[in-house]
């Protein structure tokens, strides 16, 4: 997080920004959010809480914001759930459904929701200082939220200790709740056990691995089937770290590994050596690169799962921002949005399992009910030469997804602009190139991104084509690029501001002709 700014709402009246506002990606109405928190699906609902200054646009005033979903793509924001007082901060936390009332909130047949969230203590406050877990329930279906009296339920006594998330392990040990939590500056995962979410034992930690930080936060963890297989069950660990991610700035790193109900132990594949050894600067950016990123953009982070899905499916969604920049954004009066939904799987990829997500439309389009996707163009194959190929414009008011399948053949590279002037000088530049196998973004040209100095980026990601093809997936929604590679083993997410007037899409190749052997261009509103 950076540093406290309150009750900056825009004036009443001010014209604000509604040409940037996503189409099927939650903001809030007029302010700020971070952090999505208590992802709980219930009684037929998508539940989102977020982190939320409901006096302003910038972060401050930390309480929790609510929206609920069907579809996961559109979000009906209700009154704010749990707000901050005096003596409290509402900072980021989970929710689960209790099931077997362990903590006598509910009933058994008509269980609460139990969030579980930490306590920012404000000077006024007698843990003035400290970060704590705390409770608060909801028996109404996640409307109304009552704190626990005997809050906090776990404290250390320190200051960087959060978000808590909580879930039910059942294994052969038996089944209990475990949380993971950060010791965010001494850059570990804790792992706590409870029979009744209020007393909390403390089993093991993990960390620091992987990727240096200042901070680790907002950790998740669970259990998925490699390519589907009930016989093999790994555990993803997700860590958001700040700043020292990837792309810069804050972003999240995962491990895969077991876990038996106390000890996460990650899989040697998943380690990477950080030293550096001898080759000194280059040999780190390098082991950088080989360290597990959720997301190689700048703009994806504190992504977590929803708990009770039916049919074990694992959804997550992270707040598309990063802390570099997060308090400047050029939107008004809301500031900030969530990634798309994105379902979350394992598979093996020479020999290690590894995370594969996508968006919950691409599977909705892929089958039934989206009615309100509107195809622009679904070419067979063909030949791309030299001549860049317009494709359709972007639409005011809706989200673009764009469906490709390239066979390079004998270019070297080619590439997508997206939000283009018709001069050819502006537009966010996607490009594939088949020397270096880097998917590259470069939103330097991308529109207004002189708002703050960190902004004007190139990112990359190391992409192999699979059979000599590359997939993409690419959803585009007013200020955003979302991309998901070769069936979503690589992501890379990015904001951007274009002007409304530059709205051309352009594909060309470079060096030789490419095959194009799918391309479909359809909105979604
Ligand atoms: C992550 C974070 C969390 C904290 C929250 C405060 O973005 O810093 O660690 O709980 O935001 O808003």
């Amino acid at each position: 997080m950076s540093s406290r700014l309150d009750d900056a709402r825009p004036e009443a009246g001010a014209a604000g920004t509604p040409g940037l506002r996503p189409a099927i990606h939650f903001t809030a109405r007029d302010t700020w959010l971070n952090d999505p928190n208590g992802l709980v699906y219930h009684d037929g609902l998508y539940h989102l809480f977020y982190q939320n200054n409901p006096f302003g646009n910038v972060w401050g005033n930390m309480s929790w914001g609510h929206a609920t979903s069907t579809d996961l793509l559109h979000w009906t924001e209700l009154p704010v759930a749990i707000p901050c007082d005096e003596v409290e901060d509402i900072f980021s936390g989970s929710i689960v459904v209790d099931h077997g009332n362990t903590s006598g909130f509910g009933t058994e047949n008509d269980p609460a929701l139990v969030a579980i969230y930490t306590s920012a203590f404000k000077p006024g406050s007698e843990h003035s200082g400290t970060q704590a877990q705390s409770l608060a329930y909801s028996t109404d279906s996640g409307k109304s939220w009552r704190k626990y009296e005997g809050n906090p339920v776990l404290t250390r006594g320190t200051a960087h200790f959060r978000d808590p998330k909580v879930f039910r392990y059942e294994g052969p040990a038996g089944d209990w709740w475990v949380m993971a939590v950060v010791g965010a500056q001494d850059r570990q995962v804790l792992f706590y056990r409870s029979f009744d979410l209020k007393s909390w034992e403390l089993l093991s930690d993990f960390g620091p691995a992987n990727a240096d930080a200042l901070e680790w936060e907002c950790p998740d963890l669970f259990p998925l089937a490699v390519d589907g297989d009930p016989a093999n069950i790994k555990w993803v660990l997700i860590v958001s770290i700040n700043p020292g991610a990837i792309a810069g700035g804050s972003g999240s790193q995962y491990f895969v590994g077991d876990f038996d109900g106390t000890t996460f132990t990650p899989d040697p594949s998943s380690l990477v050596d950080m030293s550096g050894g001898t080759a000194g600067e280059g040999s780190l950016a390098q082991a950088l690169r080989s360290c597990l990123w959720l997301d190689w953009g700048r703009d994806c982070y504190a992504s977590v799962s929803f708990s009770n899905v039916p049919d074990g499916r694992r959804i997550i969604i992270g707040w598309m921002n990063n802390w570099d920049y997060a308090n400047e954004l050029p939107t008004a009066p809301w500031r900030s949005s969530m990634t798309l939904a994105r379902e979350v799987r394992l598979t093996a990829v020479n020999g290690s399992a590894r995370l594969v997500q996508q968006p919950v439309l691409a599977e909705l389009a892929a089958g039934e009910e989206l009615p309100a996707a509107k195809d622009q163009m679904n070419a067979d194959t063909f030949e791309l030469r030299n001549a860049a190929l317009r494709l359709p414009d972007a639409v005011p008011g809706s989200a673009q997804i764009i469906e490709a399948e390239i066979l390079p053949g004998s270019a070297d590279r080619f590439d997508f602009r997206l939000f283009g002037s018709s001069d050819g000088s502006k537009g966010t530049i996607l490009s594939y190139n088949t020397t270096s196998a880097q998917l590259i973004l470069d939103r330097r040209q991308s529109g207004n991104t002189c708002f703050h100095g960190k902004f004007a980026s190139v990112e990359s990601a190391p992409v192999d084509l699979e059979n000599g093809v590359l997939k993409l997936l690419i959803v585009v929604d007013h200020c955003s690029v979302e991309v998901f590679i070769q069936g979503g083993k690589v992501v890379l997410t990015d904001l951007i501001f274009p002007e409304p007037e530059n709205t051309e899409n352009w594909l060309s190749a470079e060096g030789g002709p490419a095959t194009i052997l799918k391309l479909a261009v359809s909105t979604l509103t």
